[in-house]
């Protein structure tokens, strides 16, 4: 394009009145870059197209002007940006997951290093294991500490009924985040493994894998893709080792569960508090169910303006979340 087309191109697509147009013109001149071999531009304007929510105001009004994919039956948008203020210290886990996860953290951060080497950061992570466990939490650190916002993909919100539309879904999914530099996050990402084994599934679910695996192997952006099941028992055993982190997020031993009492009654006084009793008793929760403890009886004291004391609250709500859990093993036994 020579310039006075690309000036006419660019008047025209401001002019209309939506951004695809603009979005169609910016592309081709960073393609015509590329070409040229000019790859340092080229990055660059992509960065400030997709990304470019750094220099803006807020991410909020970057989002409003970004084209998000959908599904072209329900026209339903495919994946939600999310931005997160957390930090490590949210993140109560054994040392040797914090490591892993503060490795990926430090590859993607001296990115540029490792490819002068001809080496590449570790970009496609699994996270797996029980429910209440950390795995969403963990993608929002890893969010925050990056400062990639995260593109969040429900795996059962790409599934159409439509023969041949869930690829095409994927498809779009992945053109959108090799664009920008993204935490992306597949949750439940376990649909595909479970609608493959539904009787009324005729091959389609084979094909919707074998897509996403060809996409996962042919990835080049700089975005970081990690998905997130507790399912993992039905993930088809070809997924696992296109991934180049595989994390399992387990329940809590007993420091880690000391932590996250400590850290949901930070706010009130604790003076009464038997933590040996609490952590003894909660074995084989998640911390989600021992911040649902600690949140319930901070209420229960708040409203009874104080009268109650925080250790007996505690250990009657410690009851309750064992009778919730159980009703809810044996609901899961009957399935
Ligand atoms: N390791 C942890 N440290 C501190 N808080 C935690 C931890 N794990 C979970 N929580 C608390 O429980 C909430 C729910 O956890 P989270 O959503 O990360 O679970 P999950 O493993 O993604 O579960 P699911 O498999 O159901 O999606 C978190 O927002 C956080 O408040
Ligand atoms: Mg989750």
């Amino acid at each position: 394009m020579n310039n006075g087309e690309v000036y006419r191109k660019l008047f025209v697509a401001f002019a209309s009145e939506t951004k695809d147009e603009f979005y169609k013109v910016a592309e081709e001149i960073i393609e015509e870059e590329e070409k040229k071999h000019n790859n340092k531009l080229a990055k660059d304007l992509r960065h400030i197209l997709y990304n470019g929510f750094k220099v803006k105001t807020s991410l909020d009004q970057y989002k409003k002007s970004l084209p998000i994919p959908r599904d072209v039956e329900r026209g339903l948008p495919l994946l939600e940006i999310k931005e997160f203020k957390r930090d490590w210290s949210d993140l109560i886990i054994e040392d040797n997951i914090k490591k892993n996860l503060e490795r990926v953290v430090l590859e993607n951060q001296k990115r540029e290093v490792l490819e002068i080497n001809g080496l590449k950061p570790k970009k496609k992570l699994l996270f797996f294991g029980p429910p209440g466990c950390g795995k969403t939490l963990a993608a929002e650190v890893l969010s925050t500490v990056l400062g990639y916002p995260m593109v969040y993909v429900r795996f059962d919100g790409l599934i159409s009924s439509y023969l041949g539309e869930t690829a095409s879904n994927l498809r779009k999914v992945f053109d959108f985040i090799e664009r920008g530099q993204w935490l992306v996050f597949f949750d439940e990402f376990d649909a595909i493994g479970k609608e493959r084994d539904s009787p009324f599934e005729h091959g389609e679910m084979k094909r919707v894998i074998n897509s996403f695996l060809q996409m996962l192997d042919n990835f080049k952006g700089e975005s970081i893709i990690t998905a997130a099941t507790n399912h993992q028992h039905l993930l088809d055993p070809a997924l696992w080792r296109r991934f180049d982190e595989l994390i399992y997020f387990g329940f809590p031993d007993k420091e880690r569960r000391l932590g996250v009492f400590k850290k949901y009654l930070r706010a009130i006084r604790t003076n009464s508090v038997d933590w040996e009793y609490l952590v003894d008793k909660t074995e084989g929760m998640s911390p989600a169910d021992i911040e649902m403890i600690c949140l319930n009886s901070m209420k229960e004291v708040v409203l009874s303006n104080k009268k109650l004391l925080i250790k007996n609250v505690l250990e009657e709500y410690i009851q309750k979340q064992q009778e919730r859990i159980k009703i809810k093993d044996q609901i899961m036994s009957r399935k």
